[in-house]
């Protein structure tokens, strides 16, 4: 299983930011990433085409959209589909980010819907998953990582391989913060979603790849990558900079 070093933009970079960022990225860890890591950048989708031109060929780096809607075409004003991603060169897209079950208020069904989609349509999907700080206080991690999970991987298609599908754990409260959760926190949230993985999806649990998210910076990052069953990142403010990130990727 390969090592996953992901960078979410979320809605940042213009065109010529983006490709000037991702250019210096690749400039940056090629010839020095190791084989068993890979590198997977979520641009904003205005700017997916000028990071996939500007990655194209660079062994290990692969484009990912941060959303997508859940049908091939149609009357659905605003929306981008799997399709539509595939054919500018994106191989990954995120589902279930805080960002988009807080703000943008999407439901456990939904974030389902779009994981089966996605995966049925050509796209790997990072699933992310994650307690609030409330959630936390009172002791539900377990539950409701177990029904994010549940609902999240609930009408997967039938034949797809551990690597299409990749579990990001983010704490709510981790995220953005400053606040990065604590090395017991993590083992402990990530061995549960393996376990629980185990149970849902056996043939091919032990291939899902699953990243921690929140907080994740220069300094912290090679600690965490030692951390069990924590399989890579997924990292906001500080892959903003190649310079933050690259070292982050090379931890
Ligand atoms: P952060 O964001 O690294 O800025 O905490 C992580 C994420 O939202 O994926």
């Amino acid at each position: 299983m390969k090592q996953l070093m992901a960078a979410n933009w979320k809605m940042n970079k213009n065109w010529s930011e983006a490709e000037e960022t991702a250019s210096a990225l690749a400039d940056a860890v090629r010839g020095r990433l190791p084989e068993d890591r890979e590198v997977l950048i979520f641009p904003p989708f205005t700017a997916l085409k000028a990071v996939a031109d500007a990655v194209q060929g660079e062994p290990g780096i692969a484009v990912g959209a941060q959303d997508f809607y859940p049908a091939e075409n149609g009357a659905f004003t605003g929306e981008i589909s799997p399709g539509m991603l595939t054919d500018l060169g994106v191989g990954y897209a995120l589902t279930g980010h805080s960002e988009r079950r807080h703000v943008l208020e999407e439901d456990d069904s939904f974030v389902g819907a779009k994981t089966a989609f996605g995966l049925g349509h050509d796209l790997r999907i990072v699933l992310c998953i994650g307690e609030t700080l409330d959630q936390r206080r009172s002791e539900q991690v377990e539950s409701v990582l177990s029904r994010q999970l549940e609902a999240g991987l609930a009408e997967l298609p039938a034949d797809i391989s551990g690597e299409s599908l990749v579990v990001a754990y983010e704490p709510v409260w981790a995220i953005g913060t400053g606040e990065v959760a604590g090395s017991a926190e993590i083992e402990a949230a990530h061995g549960f979603v393996r376990k629980k993985l185990q149970e849902m999806i056996s043939p091919i649990a032990s291939e899902i790849r699953i990243l921690y998210g929140g907080s994740v910076k220069p300094d912290n990052a090679g600690a965490i990558m030692a951390l069990d069953n924590v399989d890579g990142v997924l990292v906001g403010g500080a892959s903003l900079t190649a310079e933050s990130f690259s070292k982050i990727v090379l931890a």
